[in-house]
C-alpha cells in the first residue's frame, strides 16, 4: 500500500501525502516512503523544484499517527523521531527547493514537515499548530527547533506549550507561513511559484538554498564564508555565462543546469 503520490509537470515534482481517510496522519510506512521519495527526487537532475502537499481538501497532515504512537515504547518513539529527523534533513539537504502547499490542517508532525520546507504557503482554510503537549508528548520531528528558528523562542514556547491552533492570518503575521492563497487556488499558485523558480538557473537556486539553510546553523562569519564560496562556485558555469550574455542580448536565458 502506498501513502505517497508523486506527479511531475516538466521540472516540477509534486509529492502528495496520500492517506486522506486518516487526514494524512504520518505513520512509519508513510514516513519511510516519503524519505525514499525525497531522496529519489534529490538524485534526479531533471527535477528543479518540489511541492509537498496533502491529499483531500481537509488536511496537509493531521500529525504523527496517534494510533501507532499510543502503542510505542520509549525506544520505538526514539526511532520514530529519528525517522522524522531523517526526512527533515533529506528535505533540507536536497539540491532542489521544497515548497509546502498547506491545503488544510498541518498539526504536530504535519506542521513540522511544512517547517522543513524552504517556503510555506497555506490555504486560507488551513490551521497550523503543535498540539503534542495536549497528548502528553512534544513535537518530535524537529518542531521545537525549527519552529523556534522560524517564529522565535517565545512564540515557539507559547505555541508548543498551549498546543493552540493558529489561523492563516496569524501564521502569516508571525512568519510561520510565507503566503496565503484562497483554498481552491492554493496549488495553482504554488505551481506558478515553482514554475518561476524552475526557469531560473538550477545551480544558482541550489546554491541559494544551501547558503540560507546551512547559514542558519553556523556563526555569521561561517555563513558568509558559505555565501562567498557559493558565489564563487557559480562563476565559470554555463548558466552564469548564459544568464549574463542573455541580459546584454536582451533575450531570455536558456539555462541547462551546468
Ligand atoms: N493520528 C491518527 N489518526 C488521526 C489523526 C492522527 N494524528 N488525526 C486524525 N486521525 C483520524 C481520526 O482518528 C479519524 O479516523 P476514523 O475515521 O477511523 O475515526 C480520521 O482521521 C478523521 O479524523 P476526525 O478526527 O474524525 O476528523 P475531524 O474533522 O473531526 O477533526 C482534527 C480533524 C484534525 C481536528 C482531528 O482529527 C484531530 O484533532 N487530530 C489530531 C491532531 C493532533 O493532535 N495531531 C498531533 C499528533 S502528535
Amino acid at each position: 500500500m502506498s501513502f505517497i503520490a508523486l506527479s511531475r509537470d516538466a521540472a516540477v515534482a509534486t509529492i502528495t501525502l496520500d492517506r486522506p481517510d486518516k487526514l494524512n496522519a504520518l505513520n512509519e510506512a508513510l514516513m519511510r516512503e516519503l524519505l525514499d521519495t525525497v531522496t529519489g527526487l534529490d538524485e534526479d537532475a531533471s527535477v528543479r523544484v518540489a511541492i509537498l502537499t496533502g491529499a483531500g481538501s481537509k488536511a496537509f497532515a493531521a500529525g504523527a499517527d496517534i494510533a501507532a504512537m499510543r502503542e510505542m515504547t520509549s525506544p520505538q518513539a526514539r526511532q520514530f523521531a529519528e525517522l522524522g529527523h531523517r526526512v527533515g534533513a533529506a528535505i533540507e539537504r536536497a539540491h532542489i527547493p521544497f515548497l509546502a502547499a498547506v491545503n488544510g490542517v498541518a498539526l504536530g508532525g504535519g506542521c513540522e514537515l511544512a517547517l522543513c520546507c524552504d517556503v510555506v504557503y497555506a490555504s486560507d482554510k488551513a490551521k497550523l499548530g503543535q498540539p503534542e503537549a495536549t497528548l502528553g508528548v512534544l513535537p518530535g520531528f524537529g518542531g521545537t527547533q525549527r519552529l523556534a528558528r522560524r517564529v522565535g523562542t517565545g512564540r515557539a514556547c507559547e505555541l508548543c506549550m498551549t498546543g493552540r491552533l493558529v489561523e492563516p492570518e496569524e501564521a502569516l503575521r508571525i512568519g510561520l507561513v510565507d503566503g496565503i492563497a484562497p483554498h481552491d487556488e492554493l496549488l495553482q499558485r504554488v505551481q506558478r511559484v515553482a514554475a518561476t523558480i524552475a526557469e531560473n538557473a538550477p545551480l544558482a537556486v541550489s546554491a541559494i538554498k544551501r547558503a540560507i539553510v546551512r547559514g542558519q546553523n553556523v556563526t555569521l562569519a561561517a555563513a558568509l564564508e558559505i555565501e562567498a564560496a557559493s558565489f564563487a562556485s557559480l562563476f565559470g558555469t554555463h548558466d552564469q555565462r548564459e544568464g549574463m550574455r542573455a541580459f546584454f542580448e536582451k533575450r531570455k536565458p536558456v539555462f541547462t543546469g551546468e
